[in-house]
């Protein structure tokens, strides 16, 4: 991962620059990277903040050999690297609020979303964009999400070198990427747990058609939400912003 890189001051999105190598053919492991994100994009249509040179705002084009159904294991396993990384380099330990954000003392300093390219012959590539703040002061935010948003500067109390955070990512990602090929989820499944604030919670879960309030027993193998309610039935949550109650 990281062999081929491409880099722009400023871009739309990182997204559309992976999408666009990966169609023309790029290498497994190619990296697009910016500096700045005029339109970067969340989960579920959000904008993704990604103001000048302050943040990781990258994609990895990769091709795995997998059914579209395996692919949310990948975000999971690029959350474990995230934690992995940040915990490295910044010494803060990270917690995982399912499906994919990186938490530090409750704020979100990550943001992972997976898109697939697909066509007939099933997965093309699979590109997993990653937002990382990491020299953020709490002004530099928009004021609504000030509340809930964090940088490592902000937790760490210092400069964080950009470059050493890329460093550590696509190493712990190129190095998860490979134990889940070779060895299939299991292992990385009990670390995703060991980082994730969720899994023990009381939790509310907001669906499309109703909210469910719960404990998170645990994510399957495939990465869905085990959600337990009070009556005793056991709810598979495959996509949704979930909050902790307790
Ligand atoms: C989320 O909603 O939490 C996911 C945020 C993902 C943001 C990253 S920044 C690099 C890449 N380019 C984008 O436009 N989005 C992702």
């Amino acid at each position: 991962i990281g062999r081929t890189m491409v880099y722009q001051q400023s871009c739309a999105s990182t997204q559309i620059i992976a999408h666009q190598l990966a169609q023309e053919g790029t290498p497994a492991g190619t990296v697009a990277l910016a500096e700045e994100q005029t339109a970067g994009r969340g989960r579920m249509a959000r904008v993704w903040d990604s103001a000048y040179g302050k943040g990781i705002w990258m994609s990895i084009v990769l091709r795995p050999d997998v059914v579209p159904q395996k692919a949310p294991q990948f975000t999971l396993v690029a959350a474990v690297a995230m934690v992995r990384a940040i915990e490295e380099v910044t010494g803060v330990k990270p917690e995982i609020k399912w499906p994919n954000d990186i938490l530090i003392r409750g704020k979100k300093c990550t943001g992972i979303l997976t898109e697939l390219q697909s066509d007939a012959d099933g997965i093309q590539a699979l590109i997993i964009g990653i937002g990382l703040n990491v020299n953020q002061e709490l002004s530099d935010f928009d004021v609504q999400v000030q509340p809930i948003a964090t940088s490592l500067k902000m937790e760490s109390g210092k400069h964080v070198s950009r470059q050493e955070m890329v460093r550590a990512i696509l190493f712990y990602l190129e190095q998860y990427t490979d134990l889940y090929i070779e060895e299939g989820f299991g292992i990385l499944k009990v670390l995703w747990e060991s980082y994730s604030s969720t899994i023990g919670s009381k939790v509310r879960a907001r669906l499309p058609k109703e909210t469910l309030e719960g404990i998170a027993e645990g994510i399957t193998e495939d990465g869905v939400l085990q959600l337990r309610t009070a009556d005793g039935k056991l709810h598979s949550i495959y996509s949704a912003d979930i909050e902790m109650t307790s």
